[in-house]
This record gives C-alpha cells, structure tokens and sequence, in this order.
C-alpha cells in the first residue's frame, strides 16, 4: 500500500493541460468549413490500440454481479467519505457526488477568478447586473445547488441568476433508464427549468437548442455553461464514448451558441480514442483559450469521466457563420460513418497531445481497476485498516481544502423546504436495476413483458380475494354494498385560486414511456403488451376471466351494473325525479338502461349526441328522438337551462376507442374539456357528474381528474374489467357550484380556447400542443391525497390490464 499522504494528493491532483493560455490561439478562419462532415469516419492506431487495452481491462469485471461489484468499489473508494462527512458537517442542499465534483471544480479551475467574481462583486455598476449561467444535461440539479453554496459562501452579495435543462421527468414521451426522475430540486425550482419547445429537454433535438437561445435572448450575457450529460452504458461498457458522442456535440453546439465571450464552459466527457471525441476536442481548442482536463476526487478512479474545463471563449460572433452552419447540419445526428473534420485537418503535435491526455487518464483508470480486483480477492485486515483511515483523511482534506462550510438555510435555493428528505425515485423504483454479471445479463434476452407478471403483486394490487364460488359479480344485479366501499378522494379546497397558474406547452409524446402517476415498470410492461398485442391483433376478453373473482370495488362489469347509471343510482341516492342530461355516443344503450329502472320518465332524460358520421369531436349534435337538434357545446348549453334549468346529472361517455394522431388527441382533449364545462354551467348544486375517459397517465388526463377533484366533494375513479381494458369512469359526486369555483372555472374555460391555438416553430412545421394547465406541483404532491390516489388507481388499472393480457398469451 502506498504512502497515506501520496494517496491523499494524488486524488485531487488528477489533471491535464490540453491548451495553456500561452499556446497561440487557433484559427478557425484558416479552416475550411467545406470540409466539415464530409470525411469518411477515421480511426488511428494508437488511440486503438490504447482503447483496446482498457477495454481488456474493463472485460475483467463482466463476471462479477454488478451489485456486488458496486459494493466492493464503493468500499475501496477512497473519496467515497466525502458526501457524508460533507452532509455532517455542512448540510449542503441536495448534497450528491456531482455536488462535490462541482464544488472541487469550481476551486481547482479558480472560477472566481476566470468571472472576475471579486470585482463583479464589488463593483456596484456591475453587481446590478446578475451573474448568469445556464446549465445542461442537468438532472437532478446538484450543480446549482453546490454553485450557490460556493457563491453564498466567498461572495454572498453577488447576485446570480441560471437557467437548467435536462431530460425533463414530467414529459411523458422520456424514457425511463436516461431521464432522472428525483425531482426535488426541480419541482421546487420550475421557472429556471426550460425544456425546450417540445417540453422533452432533449438536447438532442435542435428546435429544443434554438428555444433555448430564443428564451435567453433577454438574459445578460452568460458567462459559464455546464454540461453534465450522460446515459447509462453499464449494459455496452465498450461502447461508451460512441453512445454519448452525440450528447456531448449537441451540449458543445449549445454552450457555443450561448456563452458569451470570455466564458468558461465545463464539459463532462468519457474516453477519447475515436474520431468525434478527437473532432470535439480539436473543436474546443480552436474556440478556447485555454482547455484543461479534470477528474475530481469524487469521480470514481475506475470510470472513464473526466471534466473538461474550457476557459476564455472567442465568442459565437469570431465563429464564421458558415463554419457555424456547416457545424449545425449533423445537429442530433447519429451519423457515425462520417468524421466532424478529415484527419488532415488536425495538426500532428495537437494529435500528439490528445494521445498523451488519453493515455494519462486511461492508465489512472487501468491502476483503479486492476487494485480493485486485487483487493476483491485479497481484501486483509491491513488494507481495511488503511482504506478507512485514507477515507477519513480525504474527507478531512477535502473540507478544508475547498473551505466549505455551513450556510444559512435562507441562503440555500430552496430555502423553506429540504430538498434533501423525500426521493421520488425511491418509490419510482429504477427500471435501470440492474442484477447479475455483465456477462450473465448479455446471456440474457430481455424479460418479455409477460414474464413480468409474477414479479408484481397482482392479487394485492387489485385486492383480489381467492375466488369463492358464488360469485359476487352475478349478471344483472346491483351490488350497492360495493359501491359503497368505493374508495373516494375528498375535495379539502373550500376555495380554489387559479390566477397564477401556467399552462404547460409542447409536443403530445409519440408514446406514453414515463409517466409521475403510476409505477413506471409497470407502465413499461404494459406498454410493451400493447404494442405487441395489436401487432397481432389479439382480442382481449375480460369478464371471462374475472367473473368468478372478487374484485376491489375500484373494477366494475358492465355487465354487473347493467349500466353506469345503476352506479349513478347507487352513489347518488338520487331519486326517480331526477333530470339526466347524457351526453353520449350510445344513446340506445344508455337511453334504455336509464329509462327501463327505477321508474325515471322520458321527459326527465335528454340525450345529446353526436351524428354517426362525424367523429366526437364534432360540434354538430344530432338529438335523439326525444329532443331537437343542438348544434354547439354553448347552444347545448342554452338548450339544456331552456327545457331544465338546471340538471342534477350530466354523464358523458365519448370515450375514443384509441388516441394515436395528434389531430384525435387535441380533439379529444377538447371534448373532454368541453364536457366538464358544460356540466359546471348546467349542473344544480350537488349535482353530479360521470365521465367515461381511457388512460390517466399523462399531465393533461391528471389535469382534468385534478379539477374535477376541485369541482365536487369526491370523486371516484371506476376500471371497466369488460371488453375495454383501459376504460375509465370517473364517478364527481356533488358539484360545489359556479360561485365558489367561479376562478377555477374561467381557468378551464380559457384552456379550452387554448388547446385549440397552434403555435408554431420557426419553420412551420412543428405545432405546439397543450400538454398541462394545473401546476405539476400541485399534480405531483407526493403528500396530497390526490397524488396517492391517482397514483394507486393507475397502478391497479395498469396491473390488472398486464394480468389480462397475461392470460391471454
Ligand atoms: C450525471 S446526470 C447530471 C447530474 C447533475 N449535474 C447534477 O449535479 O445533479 C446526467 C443528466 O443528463 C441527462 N440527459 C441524458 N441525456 C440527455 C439528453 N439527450 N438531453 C438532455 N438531458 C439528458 C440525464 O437525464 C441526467 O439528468
């Protein structure tokens, strides 16, 4: 073992020098941007060869169990003390291994002095003006947190504003795996989150990099970006460095486009022995004054990170413009066939130096590795002996090296809450948990969906009791005793203040991947299911298979409760006298049920419904044969206080039978919509409400069960267990009427002229949907009832449907 104090300098002194501020400057007009990604892909020897070995290297884990492994490692660690001696003695906010890296990066590349900070600080002309940085790729948000701890801490009165992006955890179209979903941070700090013109956060995609710019066009000058982008390669080790190079270009393009003259950019990067890593290298040492490589204590000493600390920006207005457009062209682009720059482009010495950066940090990460699988088989009592006392030391030199110290809590960015107590991702468990060797996991094909199935809880997730003989979902009968165990959520707001709240915009999601409201492996399953079973167009019956089962009363059959209304009836108490407004695509159906029970006239039902030849969302209604023709939602509103005054149940069942194209989804958004407004204006006081709907997985569905919550004492999410797996009803007992949700009504209203506006892009090809408009704060407070609820009813929905669908493979 070496010498404690070597070891302990050895792990903040990790560094190279790519460009010092004497190397001259390299000139980006002698370039000739024609040449830009027009050269075949290249590699060379060396860097070949250098990847080889370390790959050799890193194939000496693939049998180890990854758990184990990351035991082991974590244990060996040296730094591995940091973040809990810093959480002890500092009480950092969202205290993670990035916060440390950042803090150390910030005092290894002496940031107060490449911003000036002491003299922005002190002069007040400039002090007026904030300190702006912008961060990418930056879920959960750790860099900010660990940059305001460092400005409290040196330059207290230095005003700083920043902006974020990242893989945004509300957007349904991320897949889980790449997107973080702890969102403590972000959910306290949305304004400063901006996730571009689809809402994804996807770097990748340009419009999301052009909204951004657009969106600071306002900001004074920023003058320090960060990239901190990456996915999880633990399943293609080998393939690292190509799998993240497109993430890397697009945060570089970015950070060019943004920074201000003068700048800093830190930019996390892997190993560098292909030819984009060269390019993007040689990139940044044309645009930078000086360029230098960092692997801070914290990063672990067998992983390929390092940081790469870009100092001094020429300025996006010295880049020339076609030099700039030619850059742009591949933006996002996978295209690993051709190279950023022909090999020729690069100077020989500047090749020479990239080589040596490459072989200084591959050989740090070849000795991490090799005492790593030396000490997993020789692990003695001396070692353990050394590895603790080393842990304590660096911990100790960390503090003190970097001067960190407590700050005030009202100093901190979320100053009134811990963003360090509740973990969403903890209850979200990962789908990215992962067991086993590597080499054991590529043996393995990946889990079919239906495999799947034994691994959740299903009796329990749909309190199934073992199934008694009688049944007790015999046809044609009312169980009102079940009904009455409906679970219900509780409406807590005597008043509801809508002033503020935002809508959200963005593109619909091709696919629902992710969603806040239920478990996301499960979702995944169930999506997969889907898609596999409508490849092969297979049916799925229900009633067959859960007759004879016990089910929570959250499931109903059609073929139970004859119809919603029998539920209405039982819920309700709501005598024979009742005025029904239906608003409905089955009006035979529903006409029939409602009036052949409990004695209820034809005079007491008015059925609205659209012609058979348009689609729902048509706004021409053709009336049934026991009313007149209505032509809009507002004239069926006149129609309805005409002939009732006001109605004591609205049911609404244009349920679609599936949503793909935009086109459908933006109408059915607005019939939906359109539907509870008409009820909040015909509706008597403690009136009711039923709406059919499918999924509630998304912001906008959430959004709308959120305000109907806000519009009657309880509501009741139903799951039809008949033919259509993913049908809804949502059961809004005793409406609180139109003075007390006068605010929160016009909300709707205007949200409906909104769903109905197309923004568009720059170039008129992308429109811009509505995607939310109740705060996601408020949709995602793990403490509401709501939450719970919404959360534990799209778990049932989704286990039950993967249990359908199970049996019929
Ligand atoms: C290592 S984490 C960043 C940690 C962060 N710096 C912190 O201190 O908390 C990498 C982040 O990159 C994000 N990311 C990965 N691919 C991305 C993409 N295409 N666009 C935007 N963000 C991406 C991930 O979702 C993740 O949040």
């Amino acid at each position: 073992m070496a010498k404690s104090h070597t070891v302990i300098g050895n792990c903040f002194t990790k560094e190279f020098t790519l460009k010092s501020n004497h190397d001259n400057l390299y000139n980006l007009l002698t370039l000739d941007c024609d040449k830009i990604f027009t050269a075949a892909s290249w590699s060379l020897d060396q860097f070949s060869k250098l990847e080889k070995e370390l790959n050799e290297i890193k194939s000496r884990l693939n049998d180890y169990d990854i758990k184990v492994w990351q035991q082991h490692t974590s244990y060996t660690n040296l730094a591995h003390d940091i973040v809990f001696q810093l959480k002890q003695q500092c009480y950092p906010e969202l205290c993670t291994q990035a916060w440390a890296k950042f803090y150390e990066i910030l005092h290894r590349c002496n940031i107060d002095q490449r911003l000036n900070l002491q003299q922005w600080s002190d002069d007040l002309d400039l002090s007026q003006i904030p300190l702006s940085s912008l961060h990418l790729c930056e879920g959960p948000g750790a860099f900010m947190t660990s940059f305001n701890h460092y400005l409290k801490s040196h330059y207290p009165h230095l005003p700083w504003q920043w902006l974020a992006m990242t893989l945004n955890p509300y957007y349904e179209g991320n897949k889980d795996g790449s997107t973080i979903t702890d969102n403590r941070l972000i959910s306290k700090t949305l304004s400063h989150w901006n996730f571009g013109r689809d809402n994804s956060g996807n770097i990748l995609h340009r419009h999301n990099m052009t909204f951004l710019v657009e969106s600071l066009s306002q900001w004074p000058s920023i003058r320090l970006v960060t990239a901190d982008g990456s996915i999880d390669c633990s399943d293609r080790p080998g393939q690292q460095e190509a799998i993240v190079s497109p993430i890397l270009y697009c945060e570089t393009l970015t950070a060019l486009r943004i920074l201000t003259k003068d700048g800093v950019y830190v930019l996390k990067m892997f190993t560098s022995f292909q030819h984009r890593s060269i390019c993007l290298i040689y990139l940044l040492l044309n645009v930078f004054q000086e360029v230098k490589a960092i692997k801070p204590s914290c990063s672990k000493s067998g992983n390929s990170e390092v940081y790469i600390i870009c100092i001094g920006y020429i300025g996006f207005n010295a880049i020339p413009k076609q030099f700039w457009d030619n850059l742009c062209a591949n933006y996002g682009l996978e295209d690993r066939c051709i190279s950023l720059f022909p090999l020729d482009y690069i100077p020989v010495p500047i090749i020479d130096k990239i080589y040596t950066f490459c072989q200084y940090f591959s050989t740090l990460q070849i000795d991490a590795i090799q005492r790593n699988i030396r000490l997993f088989d020789t692990l003695n009592k001396s070692n353990r002996k050394f590895i603790s006392k080393a842990k304590k030391a660096i911990a100790k030199e960390y503090i003190t090296r970097y001067q960190v110290y407590e700050i005030q809590p009202e100093k901190k960015i979320v100053s009134s809450v811990d963003v360090n107590l509740s973990r969403r991702d903890d209850k979200f468990k990962s789908i990215g948990s992962k067991a086993g060797s590597f080499n054991q996991r590529v043996g393995q094909t990946k889990r079919k969906w239906s495999e799947s199935v034994n691994d959740y809880n299903i009796p329990e997730l749909l309190k199934i009791e073992t199934a008694p003989c009688s049944s007790r979902f015999p046809r044609n009968r009312i169980f009102r005793e079940e009904i009455c165990n409906l679970q219900w959520l509780h409406c807590n707001d005597t008043l509801i203040e809508t002033e503020n709240w935002t809508r959200t915009y963005g593109f619909y999601p091709a696919e629902i991947c992710n969603s806040c409201f239920a478990s996301n492996e499960l979702l995944l399953d169930v999506m997969s299911a889907r898609q596999e079973q409508s490849r092969h167009k297979q049916e799925i019956k229900t009633i067959d298979n859960y007759q004879n089962h016990s089910l929570s009363p959250t499931f109903y059959s059609n073929s139970c409760y004859k119809s919603i209304a029998d539920i209405l009836l039982s819920v309700t108490k709501t005598g024979n006298q009742s005025k029904y407004v239906v608003l409905s695509g089955k009006v035979q159906h529903i006409l029939s049920n409602i009036c052949n029970q409990s004695g209820v006239s034809d005079d007491q039902v008015k059925v609205i419904t659209t012609s058979n030849e348009s689609t729902p969302c048509s706004t021409y209604f053709a009336i049934s044969s026991t009313s007149e023709l209505i032509s809009s939602f507002d004239s069926c509103e006149r129609y309805i206080q005409e002939t009732f005054k006001a109605v004591d149940i609205v049911f609404a069942d244009f349920h679609p039978e599936s949503i793909k194209e935009r086109a459908s989804q933006t109408s059915h958004n607005k019939l939906i919509l359109s539907e509870v407004l008409l009820a909040c204006k015909v509706l008597a006081m403690n009136g009711h409400l039923i709406l059919t709907v499918g999924d509630l997985l998304s912001r906008f569905q959430c959004s709308v069960v959120y305000m109907l919550h806000v519009f009657f004492n309880k509501v009741s999410i139903l799951h039809s267990i008949d033919d259509q797996i993913r049908c809804k009803t949502i059961i809004c007992c005793g409406y609180r009427g139109p003075d007390t949700l006068a605010q929160a009504i016009s909300h709707l209203q205007q949200t409906l002229s909104m769903v109905s506006i197309l923004r568009h892009d720059e170039d008129g090809t992308n429109e811009v949907d509505l995607l939310c408009f109740v705060p996601i704060s408020l949709l995602t407070d793990e403490g509401s009832e709501f939450y719970r609820y919404i959360y534990e009813i799209n778990n049932r929905s989704l286990g039950f449907e993967l249990a359908v669908r199970a049996n019929k493979e």
